[in-house]
């Protein structure tokens, strides 16, 4: 239609139809926005009903929680549903402790926790709150030197390529603390929630046994 054409009746419905859906659509997505914001932030605080300050929705469970990972107070925003694997790699970038199954079955996510090893990917953040939590970047010394168990692992050639040596090595450091010189088999129990894609299981059974002769 040109600028001189005249709009014919139909014409004038159907422009203010359309321009009604593209309103509606508008109104629809800032609703969605806004009630999202609003379930966001249901968790954190509300006003009481009878105006009387601020305090928490009856039944919301706190979202912003402190967590002592490595030794230091992390204050973090955690959802009620989230696993531990996720606020480490995610929202405190400690992505040295791997993903791999989600399912408690490869050991890629073992951290510790109170120095019992432990699946952080089955683990729900809420449920660590004041314990102490371990992650591979807290197994070196307070120099950054190597743990023994990180240096008998190398010297034992376990790592291949590397995607379940955090998990390895966590479990070894915890399998060491609560039995500092296990048997063979012992160790080999130990480890055995860790799974090695590449087949490194003499390898890194060697290095944990390495490493309790060194201690
Ligand atoms: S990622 Fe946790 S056990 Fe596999
Ligand atoms: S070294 Fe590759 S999965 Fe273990």
């Amino acid at each position: 239609m040109t600028k001189g054409d005249r709009m014919s009746d139909a014409d004038k419905t159907d422009a203010a139809g359309s321009s009604g859906i593209r309103a509606s659509r508008r109104t629809v997505i800032k609703g969605v926005i806004a009630s999202g914001v609003a379930v966001g932030a249901a968790g954190y605080i509300v006003y009481d009903r009878y105006g009387g300050g601020l305090g928490r929705a009856k039944g919301s469970v706190e979202r912003l929680v402190t967590l002592n990972v490595n030794g230091k107070d992390r204050r973090v925003d955690v959802l009620p549903n989230e696993t531990l694997v996720h606020t480490i790699r995610y929202k405190l970038g400690l992505t040295g402790t791997k993903l791999g199954c989600d399912h408690s079955e490869c050991g890629a996510c073992t951290v510790m926790v109170d120095d019992i090893s432990t699946y952080s990917c089955s683990t729900l953040t809420h449920s660590v709150r004041g314990r102490k939590i371990t992650t591979i970047e807290g197994i070196e010394g307070p120099n950054g030197e190597l743990h023994r168990v990180q240096k008998a692992m190398i010297k034992e050639l376990g790592p291949q390529c590397g995607f379940c040596t955090s998990g390895q090595v966590v479990a070894a450091v915890a399998l060491l603390k609560a039995n500092p010189t296990p048997t063979v088999d012992e160790a080999r129990r130990g480890m055995s929630g860790n799974l090695c894609r590449c087949g490194a299981y003499d390898h890194y059974l060697k290095a944990v046994m390495t490493a309790s002769r060194e201690a």
